[in-house]
């Protein structure tokens, strides 16, 4: 952890100096001096709680030949296997075991994502937690009566840096890579989220469903293939069986859904976000006791929480593993059965465009001051006062009909929400 450490000097002028565009200033928070103090605090998030029902006997976890834990901690987690999502560039931890032939499968919830490697004799799961953002683990695919994870501070030396905003956190890239998922780090981009244009997407990923006529870099690997997508961008751009890339039976599910894709990329920004968010809060309150110096990552914040930069779609897009429908039906929902979840998928990909993650702990345990800030730009935004450009991509029916659905939804909404 000791390189990670950033002095005092440099953390006063994060605060001070925000760069307009919160996206461009990722420099390292000192997430592990005293008030943060991110390895020496207990982790309270979704694995933290699963290890207490484990360790009080209250859930077994069942081991497969195949796959180890693999499909029991996605139960217990609640993660549905159609969420799975495929990596073959050789661009994380178990970088040797990771190929075309044999990619990593990544599956997720709204708090937790599970990492499958063939043959590895762990598995990975990154989890968000409300106070310290991302924790990491490992588990150990070996039988045993009470299987034990293990967080493994070293997942920062990747986990933690600009790509990630500079706390702990998710990570979503896209490089070209050759025959063996080896990435040419001079051909793409290391931070993914929903603004990123889609052809620029999915580098070094496998890509189920249909993109239309919308190129995007899924599925490609080798030069050869490259070459033949720049002259015929659609070249293997709409997938739906990746038998012909490798032995699908060796993983769960055989789809890497392009809905789960988007969906993953919109989020793991956002937990990042929101970790950030609550570090600064939390440092600047013990410092100043105020948040007004955040003014300008609020305002970032919010323009994400609202998709007001999100890449726009040339076609419809289309999942084929059943993960939309399923993401959708966890609602909550309002009277009129409108929901935060619901997908539009034609121009843009959620019909009501701010972030379902609003519900989630991480976003409920911001500090209060801070939340108190969000609910009113967001009250002014969505109410119409708020006229800037900014949000001008917002129709006024979009604005009343989110500020409708939270008014229905969200519990700790400030008084004047209510008028
Ligand atoms: C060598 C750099 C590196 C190290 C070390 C590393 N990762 Fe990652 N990890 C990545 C990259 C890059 C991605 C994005 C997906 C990809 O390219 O494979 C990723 C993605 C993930 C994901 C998917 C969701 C997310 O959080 O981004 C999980 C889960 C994950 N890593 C777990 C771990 C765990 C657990 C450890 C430590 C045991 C770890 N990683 C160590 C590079 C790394």
């Amino acid at each position: 952890m000791a390189p990670l450490l950033v002095g005092g000097a440099l953390a006063l002028s994060a605060l001070v100096a925000v760069a307009d565009d919160f996206q461009g200033a990722t420099h390292l928070m000192p997430f592990d001096e005293e008030t943060i103090n991110y390895s020496k605090q207990k982790d309270t998030g979704p694995i933290a709680q699963l290890q207490a029902k484990i360790d009080r006997g209250e859930l077994k976890m069942n081991y497969g030949e195949k796959f180890g834990y693999l499909s029991s901690l996605l139960e217990a987690l609640e993660v549905s296997t159609n969420s799975q999502m495929l990596v073959f560039s050789k661009t994380s931890f178990q970088r040797e075991r990771i190929a075309p032939r044999t990619p990593r499968a990544v599956f997720f919830n709204d708090d937790v994502y599970i990492g499958f490697v063939q043959g590895s004799p762990l598995l990975e799961i990154s989890s968000v937690d409300p106070k310290l953002g991302g924790v990491f683990y490992t588990l150990e695919q070996t039988k045993t009566d009470k299987p034990r994870f293990v967080r493994t501070d070293q997942c920062l030396e990747c986990h933690a840096s600009a790509k990630t905003m500079g706390v702990p956190g998710h990570l979503v890239r896209s490089f070209a890579t050759d025959e063996n998922g080896v990435v040419d780090m001079t051909t793409g981009t290391s931070l993914v989220n929903h603004r990123t244009p889609i052809e620029e997407r999915w580098g070094g990923w496998f890509v189920t469903g249909d993109a239309g006529k919308q190129p995007h870099r899924g599925n490609l690997f080798g030069k050869s293939a490259f070459a033949r997508h720049e002259k015929e961008p659609g070249f293997l751009g709409n997938q739906t069986d990746l038998k012909k890339f490798f032995d699908v039976s060796e993983y769960l599910s055989g789809n890497s859904d392009i809905v789960a894709l988007m969906v993953m990329e919109h989020q793991s920004h956002m937990h990042n976000f929101l970790t950030r968010l609550n570090y600064e809060s939390t440092i600047a309150l013990q410092q100043y006791g105020h948040t007004r110096y955040l003014k300008n990552i609020v305002e970032a914040f919010v323009r994400y929480l609202l998709f007001v930069e999100e890449a726009p779609f040339a076609s419809p897009i289309r999942g084929n593993s059943g993960f939309a429908a399923e993401f959708a039906k966890l609602g909550p929902r309002d009277e009129k059965g409108r929901s935060l979840r619901d997908f539009d998928l034609h121009t843009r990909l959620f019909k009501y465009p701010c972030s379902y993650l609003i519900y989630t702990d991480a976003f409920d345990q911001l500090p209060a001051k801070l939340k108190e800030r969000i609910y009113d730009r967001l009250l002014e935004v969505l109410s119409g006062e708020d006229t800037s450009a900014a949000y001008a991509k917002l129709s006024p029916e979009s604005r009343t009909a989110i500020r409708e659905i939270l008014g229905a939804t969200k519990k700790d909404l400030p008084s004047n929400w209510r008028d």
